[in-house]
């Protein structure tokens, strides 16, 4: 098991006992990520932050993360804002990049852009989206938060545990990447529920199944929902033809707390990896779930800093150094987690 000095390009690198160690390293960094120890191991370290398509959480979380660890970031958004709007290529860019930073990470709304970039680049590169394709880091804090979630309730592990993943599964990076990652666990239950022509694509099913999972495809939400995780996306509209197209399925499926008290089991843990679409046309995971205590989708945003946490000292390699060069910190911190 090596992380020094890794990209993290596609769930499908992973081994099962890599994604402990992640998940390990991710509940140590647990005092730094809730503002009661502070580090400097990264103390010098540069994060390039390269996001070509709007993001608030992976972006932020990301630099966050490195800020965190005592690192700085230099972030580069749009387009417009870069020399690739002038035609550079993204190997030129990469070449370039990496001679200023130490690890980057970066979103790019093509599929297969990231590795394309990686592949010119004297750093690691950590795949924060790209296009339609994968989105590793968010799979990885998906399974972190379903692991601390039914370890709440009492139960064991993610083995033999049902999943329904609802909405947008044909262009949704995250759901292909949480599906790919599943395949290193045992006998789950995977209910895909989607329109027909937004269903998930078929390798990934094939994938699922050869993993010697139960696969149920449906498109009807409320009698497929007795599952321990309800997993819901967002039509990701700005991957469709046209938005014509995309508005067809606006709101064809919204989770509410009717329809959660109906057909979900008293413990169904709610997740979508955010942002929810909550637009009244939209509203595919409705407000009127927040006070549920089995809503776990903030929980899980505030996870995406621990696992990056995990990723940044992993493949900078100074998990060990992390505690050498902490103290507490001196102002106010509570009531935040
Ligand atoms: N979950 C996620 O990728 O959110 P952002 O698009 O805000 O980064």
């Amino acid at each position: 098991m090596k992380f020094s000095g890794r990209n993290i390009l596609s769930v499908g690198e992973f081994t099962r006992a890599e994604i402990e160690r992640i998940f390990e390293v991710a509940d140590r960094m647990e005092p730094y990520a809730h503002r009661r120890r502070i580090t400097k191991v990264l103390d010098g370290a540069i994060l390039g932050s390269m996001f070509f398509e709007p993001s608030t959480r992976t972006r932020v979380s990301f630099g966050c993360a490195f800020n965190l660890l005592g690192g700085e970031v230099r972030e580069t958004t749009g387009f417009e804002s870069s020399s690739l709007s002038k035609g550079e290529s993204l190997r030129d860019t990469a070449r370039v990049l990496s001679g200023y930073s130490d690890v980057i990470v970066m979103r790019h709304p093509q599929a297969g852009s990231v590795a394309e970039f990686a592949s010119a680049s004297r750093v690691p590169v950590i795949n924060g989206g790209d296009g339609a394709n994968e989105h590793p880091s968010q799979a990885l804090l998906d399974l972190y938060t379903i692991r601390k979630e039914i370890r709440h309730q009492g139960r064991a592990g993610i083995d033999g545990l049902s999943i329904g993943m609802i909405g947008d599964l044909k262009f949704g990076r995250t759901v292909h990447s949480l599906c790919k990652m599943l395949t290193l666990f045992k006998n789950v239950s995977v209910t895909l529920i989607s329109p027909r022509e937004l269903s998930m694509p078929a390798d990934i099913v094939e994938q699922l199944r050869r993993a010697g999972h139960n696969v149920v495809e449906s498109d009807n939400m409320e009698q497929s929902l007795s599952v321990d995780i309800a997993y819901a996306t967002r039509i990701q509209e700005e991957r469709f033809a046209s938005l014509e197209e995309a508005l067809m399925y606006r709101g064809r499926y919204r989770l509410n707390k009717r329809v959660y008290t109906q057909f979900c089991k008293p413990n169904t843990v709610i997740m979508h990896p955010l942002p929810r679409d909550s637009r009244a046309e939209a509203n595919e995971l409705s407000d009127d779930l927040d006070d549920n205590p089995n809503l776990a989708i903030f929980r899980q945003a505030d996870n995406g800093v621990l696992v990056r946490m995990a990723l940044f000292v992993l493949i900078l390699d100074v998990v060990d150094q992390v505690d050498l060069h902490a103290r507490d910190v001196n102002w106010y911190t509570e009531r935040r987690f």
